[in-house]
This record gives structure tokens, sequence and C-alpha cells, in this order.
């Protein structure tokens, strides 16, 4: 996709009143955004989708709310205080700071796109052409390869020993320069904690520094035995949560996708340890199928094994998905072993195990997660639905083919005329279908255009009345993607549309 076409779908965005930049009218704040009347439909029917699956789909999961505040000292048990960190280096000549980590990933890419135009003029060239082959005897590509792998260990080396003069020496070797000032004239990396912090208390003597939660998982964690004790859950169980996160993001570019406040949909499943990896590879289909039972195209997901573990995990990886500017992390799959319920315990001084009758011993779970972004998500369904189409009749729409579950309205009614009894007609049909499924009313412009904007915000049918329908009791009831429109009795409609749009749609290929 391109970089156009990801621009149009930012303006369709706004223009349709799914996001709109946060306080726009003091020209935004960087990396925060706000959702609109459609937005925050689509978001809470993408949230609801999840905790459906997850939550309801599962006796042994139970959901929770947890406070964004927590006590200070669970991100000094958590690791968050100390090593939540993102490697920065500032340009002297531009004043602009970049994350060193994303220069140098940055500068990679560059090369692999080297290596993929080789294979590309390649394909053209030769007939019977083996991609494998070629990739592992042309010279040129051998010698881009290596240049890769040289510079993806001793990154690698630089970050595990924390040696950030090793960092700067590499994008100064790699001769990185600013994409502004184009210069090299850079300084010393550093750490910087992407922790937001605020106080707690009006005094400012007993005022303590406090912390907006940079991940919901840790609420979970320190609610782990009132769970398990008051749920009496038996393991293994899970805990799920959605709710907000924030970190302060240096680089958060790409509109939604990496933003300063956000929202995640976490769940942390509880296991006897030595499992752990029997329920990480499980999860990890679990999830997969989640995605897949949307309907968008399978080529649009892919798994991404970490190479390099986070300090608390023994396996991990990334559900990625195509996003317009190619492919990205969407969830991650987190075997997190005992860590953070055994930090917990150390600080708090709390036991937090589990008694297993039937080992007859007591031991900390490890845990498995499952953590993805709701705005990513939001995103991923936006990309993916967006359709430009050039009609039959030379004429074009702007569809959102959005599964028709997490359709932010289910079914619009339209008055074909705004006289004849009509408004008052379809306003009866409004009210009987308004107890099940959102839906919207207008009696503005032609039809057609009617039509078309139900398409741009994904409305599944549009439902409308004409003076046949007083005469008869029927409407035309228009199918979003095919266009398809067909005439049904009025009380036929709650099911039409009730079918479509249910639950079940979805969650019965779990
Ligand atoms: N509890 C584990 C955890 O937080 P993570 O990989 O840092 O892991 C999980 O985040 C998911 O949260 C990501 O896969 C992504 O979907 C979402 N996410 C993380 N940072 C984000 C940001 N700045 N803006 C939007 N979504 C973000």
């Amino acid at each position: 996709m391109s970089e156009e076409l990801f621009k149009n779908i930012i303006s369709h965005a706004k223009e349709y009143g799914f996001i709109f930049q946060s306080s726009e009218i003091y020209d935004g704040l960087s990396a925060v955004y706000d959702y609109g009347q459609n937005g925050a439909e689509l978001k809470n029917n993408i949230r609801n989708y999840w905790w459906k699956a997850m939550v309801q789909m599962h006796d042994n999961i139970a959901g929770i709310d947890a406070a964004i505040f927590m006590h200070p000292t669970t991100w000094k048990a958590s690791g968050h205080v100390d090593a939540f960190n993102d490697p920065l280096i500032d340009n002297k000549d531009s004043k602009k700071r970049y994350r060193a980590d994303v220069l140098i990933e940055e500068h990679v890419a560059k090369i692999e796109a080297k290596i993929d135009k080789e294979v590309e003029k390649a394909k053209k060239r030769f007939e019977n052409f083996d991609e494998n082959m070629f990739r592992t005897t042309n010279a040129r590509v051998l010698e881009y390869q290596k240049k890769i792998d040289d510079i993806n260990v001793r990154f690698k080396a630089a970050m595990e020993q924390n040696d950030l003069a090793q960092v700067k020496q590499l994008i100064i070797d790699c001769e990185i320069v600013c994409p502004v000032s184009g210069t090299r004239n850079w300084t010393d990396v550093r750490q910087f904690n992407l922790m937001f912090s605020t106080s707690m208390g009006s005094v400012s003597e007993e005022a303590s520094v406090i912390y907006l939660r940079p991940e919901t998982a840790q609420g979970i964690f320190v609610n782990f035995l009132n769970v398990q004790k008051t749920g009496r859950m038996k393991i293994p169980f899970g805990i799920a949560q959605t709710g907000k996160a924030f970190r302060n993001e240096i680089v958060a570019r790409q509109f939604i996708f990496r933003m300063r406040e956000f929202e995640q949909m976490e769940m942390q499943y509880f296991v006897k340890p030595g499992t752990e990896m029997e329920w990480y590879g499980r999860w990890k289909e679990t999830r997969m199928k989640w995605h897949r039972a949307m309907g968008f195209p399978e080529s649009k997901y892919r798994f991404h094994d970490h190479l390099k573990l986070a300090h608390y995990a023994n396996a991990a990886c990334d559900i990625e998905f195509e996003f317009p500017f190619g492919f990205k992390e969407l969830e991650g799959i987190h075997s997190r072993t005992d860590f953070d319920l055994k930090s917990h315990e150390t600080y708090s001084g709390k036991k937090l195990q589990y008694f297993d009758p039937e080992e007859n011993k007591s031991y900390v779970p490890y845990v498995v997660e499952t953590s993805i972004g709701l705005d990513r998500m939001f995103l991923a369904v936006l990309s993916a639905s967006y359709k430009e189409e050039t009609l039959e009749d030379g004429s074009g729409r702007v569809v959102l083919s959005i599964p028709p579950l997490l359709a932010p309205v289910k079914a619009a009614v339209l008055p074909l005329v705004n006289k004849d009894g009509l408004p008052e007609k379809a306003m009866e049909i409004f009210d009987t279908l308004k107890y099940e499924q959102r839906c919207f009313y207008e009696e503005k412009d032609t039809i057609g255009k009617r039509y078309r904007r139900q398409d741009a915000i994904g409305t599944p049918y549009c439902i409308t009345i004409d003076s046949e329908t007083i005469k008869d009791n029927t409407v035309t009831i228009r199918e979003r993607d095919t266009m398809k429109q067909e005439r049904i009795p009025v009380e036929k409609i709650p099911a039409v549309v009730n079918d479509k749009v249910s639950p079940n749609t979805i969650l019965k290929k779990l």
C-alpha cells in the first residue's frame, strides 16, 4: 500500500468522525488522539469482540478493571523504573531527537530494500527464477546481507551490555545522517524512561510521585490472589482487562500506531510451572484465530518470533499485521515465567502463591500473556476495510468493509422523501430496531448521497422507506458490499439485520 493511500485513510478517519487530533483547536497534542462519534462506536465494538472471545467464551478467565494509578513500588517490582527506557540521540544541528535503535533499524531496512530491488531486477531478467538460490549465491546480495548481519550482531551486543557508546559508534560507522539536517553531528546516546509521572496528595511535602501505568498487566498481577481466592479459580486460569496505558514515546508517528495515551487489552494466564511452553503455543494459535475470524485476508497476518527476549520472558512473539506502512507488531504473546509474581512477593513481602490440590503443594504460577493495543487494532481494521472503488457507471465510492459485528452503525433508516408520511414510518422502524442495534436516521440529501455516506462509515444495511412502504409495508434493504437491493416486509427487518451483525457470525469460528 502506498503512502498516498495511508494519507487518504487518515483524512477519511477525520472526515467521517472516526478520529480527531487531540485539542485540535490549539494545534493538537502530539501522538494523542480523540475518537469521534463513529470511532468511539468502532472502538467499543472491537473491545467487546475481544472481551466476549476472551472472557465470555472461557469459563476459566475472569475480567477485571484495575485502577490506572498504582502504588509506586509496583513499578520498581515490575522493572519499569529501572529498565523501561529508550536509547535517545540528538542531532546537534537540527536539534531533533531520535531513538537510536530506530535509526539503526531504519538503516537496516534500507539495506534490505536494496536486496529486494536486486531480487526484483533478477526476477524480470531470468525465466524459472529461483529466489532462494539467488539470495544465497548472488555476490551483491550476500555483501548486503553480511552488512545487515554485522550491524545486528553489534547492536544486539551493545544493547545487552547497555554499552551506549557502542550504539553511538554503530550510528557513526553506518554513516547514518539526520533526515532533517543531513549531518552526522550526533550527541552521545542516553537512556530515557518512558513512564509519565505525577504527584498524589495535596500538600507538597507529603505528596508522593506516582506513575501513569505504562501497561495494564501489573494491575492483574497485584490482584492475582484477590481474583483467585474470591473466584475460587483453579489453575490454569486467566485474568483479563482492558484499559488505558501511557508511554512518553519519543518517536511517535504513524497516526494511532504509536501513541502516548492508548488502550490495551491484556490477559495473563496462570499455569503450572513447566507447562508454560504448551500454553504459550496454544495461546499463539488461539489469538491468531481471533484475528483471522474477522475475515480479512490471511496474508495480512504473520508471526514474528523474538530473538532478543525481555529479562522476564522465556519465549515471546508478535502477531504482525500488514499496515499501510508494512508489517508491524499488532499483538504480543509472551511467556513471562514467574518473574512478575515473584518480584511482587519480594517487594511487598506478601506470598503470591497457589495451593495446587493435585500436587498437594504451593507454588508461584508461571504466566503466559496476550497483549494487544486496542488503538492499533482499530488502525488494522480501518486500513484493511478501506476501499476506493470504481463502479460500473464510472462513478467512485469509498467503502469501509468493516466486519458487520464491528461496524459503528448497523443499519441506516432512510425515508426516500421528507413528506407523505415517510419520515413517520421510518421513525417507527428506527424505534423498533434501536433496542438491539445502533442505527442511524437521516432524511436530508438524495438517496444516492446518503448511501455513499453510509458506505463511507461501513454501515452494513441501508433501509429505504418509500411510497410503496405505506401501501404494502415493505422496504428496500441495500447491502453495503454488493450494493444489492431487495424488497422485504417491514416485520422481517430486525431478523435480517440482527442475523448479519450477530456476534455468532464471528465467535462461532473461534
Ligand atoms: N504487557 C506487555 C506489554 O505491554 P508491549 O509489547 O509493550 O507489551 C503490547 O505492548 C501491545 O500494546 C503492543 O503489541 C501494541 O499493540 C500496544 N502498544 C504498545 N505501545 C503502544 C503505543 N505507544 N501506542 C499504541 N499501542 C501500543
